[in-house]
């Protein structure tokens, strides 16, 4: 990434997409590089806009995941540049990329991949607001505004969590009798609820589903 590159494309699978998204959202609001995300599931029509001047941003954690790796194969044919996200720096996915970023996240024990999707988060923010300085899209009283923003966050998560414990455990007792969930956000919101979702459907069976709120009147509250 330097200030010159124009076109970045950010390719995933799952809660590693959603983390690289919500990153992809920073850039979104303060960058006037083209920026783009695909799902590597979903990537085929887009694989001839592909060439030298684009690079492409991919996380995994595991590093192994198929369906990222036959993109990245096919975007190397085409001259690209790949920068990963990993919790593995040893793996099939780090070894092809360019330059691999390790997240550091230590071993995922559960399914749920929460570890990874904050430190793929929070490494790939790191990324992005330096991509801006350079660039001059945010000023250092904004990079700094940002930086001190991540550094709170273990206190305010705390503060939140020791806040809402009761209304928390309140909700989970509703929530666990119930056959489906929807979940509504707006924006980098939205994203969060995508995940929200699949975390949901993905541990406890429950059908979860997330719509950006301004489209709940558009059909799905019929
Ligand atoms: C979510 C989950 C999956 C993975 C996806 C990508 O909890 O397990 O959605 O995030 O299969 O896997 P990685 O990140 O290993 O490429």
């Amino acid at each position: 990434l330097t200030a010159n590159t124009k076109d970045i494309w950010l390719i995933a699978c799952g809660t590693s997409y959603f983390a690289g998204e919500l990153c992809v959202s920073l850039l979104n609001k303060y960058s006037k590089a083209n920026v783009f995300t695909c799902l590597a599931s979903e990537f085929e029509p887009f694989a001839h806009k592909i060439n030298e001047n684009s690079v492409i941003i991919t996380i995994s954690q595991s590093g192994e995941t198929a369906d990222t790796l036959s993109v990245l194969k096919e975007v190397l044919l085409r001259g690209a540049k790949i920068i990963s996200l990993t919790n593995a720096s040893y793996s099939t996915i780090s070894n092809l990329a360019h330059l691999n970023i390790d997240i550091k996240a230590k071993k995922e024990r559960a399914v749920a991949s929460t570890k990874a999707f904050s430190s793929s988060v929070i490494v790939l923010y790191l990324v992005f607001l330096s991509f801006l300085k350079s660039r001059q899209e945010i000023s250092q009283n904004e990079y700094n505004t940002f930086i001190k923003d991540l550094k709170d966050i273990p206190k305010t998560t705390n503060i939140v969590i020791n806040q809402l414990k009761a209304q928390i455990e309140k909700l989970a007792e509703l929530l666990f009798k119930k056959e489906k969930a929807i979940f509504l956000g707006k924006y980098s919101n939205y994203i969060i609820a995508k995940e929200g979702a699949l975390k949901l459907k993905e541990i406890t069976y429950i059908h979860s589903e997330a719509i950006p709120a301004g489209e709940l009147k558009h059909g799905p509250l019929a």
